[in-house]
């Protein structure tokens, strides 16, 4: 089984950005976690970072035939990408979104995303864990479909 996972702008870097909504853990760090839980379920997983809305969306579109199942951090084109949920909608793979703050005690315009309605659910305000528990509820959807 495959996993495509995406990192949205600026997540590039987390570890000296703003630590104190997304703590000190650096992009590698998280990863690495994301590798080695990836190992221990099983799972394939492919990850990817861009700054650019079209970068992001192309290795969507790379994903048919090829992943099945999406975990994405959008960061700020959560709030703003209606083309980012198109292409999610397009490939119709089961998508997981993520995000290191808790998007809804923020500023207001944090609280909405384009991309959950495209979504089979959101796990938000957990650090570097939202990507470890997102991994885990991709599986399980995967597997058996909870
Ligand atoms: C974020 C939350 C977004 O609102 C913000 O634009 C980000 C990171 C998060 O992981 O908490 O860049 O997606």
């Amino acid at each position: 089984m495959k996993i495509l996972v995406l990192h949205g702008p600026n997540l590039n870097l987390i570890g000296t950005r703003e630590p104190t909504i997304y703590g000190s853990i650096t992009i590698d760090e998280i990863n690495s976690a994301i590798s080695a839980l990836a190992l221990e379920l099983g799972l394939e997983v492919s990850i990817f970072q861009s700054n650019s809305e079209g970068a992001l969306i192309d290795r969507i579109h790379s994903a048919i035939g090829v992943f099945d199942g999406i975990l994405i951090n959008p960061a700020a084109y959560t709030h703003s990408s209606i083309a980012i949920r198109d292409a999610l909608s397009a490939v119709a793979l089961p998508v997981v979104e993520v995000h290191l703050s808790n998007i809804h005690r923020r500023e207001e315009f944090r609280s909405r995303s384009f991309i959950a309605p495209v979504a089979v659910g959101q796990i938000s305000g957990f650090g570097p864990d939202s990507y470890l528990l997102g991994i885990r509820a991709l599986f399980n959807q995967l597997t058996k479909g909870l």
